[in-house]
């Protein structure tokens, strides 16, 4: 097929015990179910989100968007689900990519409250890392994290990411502009393209 979904990357990852895929326009019941059942325990963690988070007709336009930076490659969302690829366990997103001199992006991510504490988001990041550091070449990957998110900076250590900084009030949290440690993680071994 060619044309108008010829460049539309589709990224499907395994890993032990789950299916790690970029979400597709098919998914918007399966992400109104992930923010509707988890939306209490990702209250704290995130932006205010508004209701249609919670509904399959919100995530109908939202997944276009998102389609539409899959295609030019300027973000990358991912789902984690489990292996039969029925629910969203989990979101594991890399946006705003960069490319010339600078090969760098934002991480994102929750896990569902069922999920916690088993080394899933590990699991699913150990993957899609990889994919962005080897097939979407980024030499650095940053993500940031509030001071009391333990889980969050324990989470990016064990994964590799290092400590570069502190922002005062750096995003809008929950409501309230809240400080963030400043992490990353570089390549060590990225190369230019042959021919590029
Ligand atoms: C941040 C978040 C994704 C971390 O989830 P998590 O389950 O703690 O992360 P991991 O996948 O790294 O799992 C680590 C835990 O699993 C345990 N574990 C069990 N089996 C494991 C295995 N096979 N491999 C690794 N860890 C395992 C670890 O001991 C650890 O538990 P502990 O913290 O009680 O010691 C999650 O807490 C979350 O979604 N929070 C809300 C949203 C949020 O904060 N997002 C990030 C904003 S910066």
């Amino acid at each position: 097929m060619f044309g108008y979904r010829s460049n539309m990357p589709k990224v499907r990852l395994t890993t032990d015990r789950l299916v790690v895929r970029l979400v597709h326009e098919r998914d918007a019941w399966r992400m109104a179910d992930y923010y509707a059942e988890n939306r209490a325990f990702l209250q704290p963690w995130e932006p205010l989100r508004d209701d249609s988070h919670c509904y399959p007709s919100g995530w109908q336009a939202r997944l276009g968007l998102i389609t539409e930076m899959h295609r030019q490659g300027s973000a990358y969302y991912f789902v984690v689900m489990d292996p039969q690829e029925t629910c969203v366990r989990g979101v594991a997103n890399f946006s705003n990519v960069l490319r010339g001199a600078f090969h760098a992006c934002y991480l994102g991510y929750s896990l569902g409250e069922q999920w916690q504490g088993q080394g899933m988001m590990f699991e699913a990041l150990q993957a899609a890392i990889r994919y962005m550091q080897r097939q979407q070449r980024m030499h650095r990957i940053m993500a940031n994290y509030m001071p009391h998110n333990q889980r969050s900076g324990n989470l990016l250590t064990r994964l590799g990411f290092e400590r570069e900084g502190y922002a005062k009030a750096y995003l809008l949290i929950n409501g309230r502009w809240q400080d963030h440690v400043l992490t990353a993680l570089t390549s060590t071994d990225w190369t230019p393209q042959r021919g590029g």
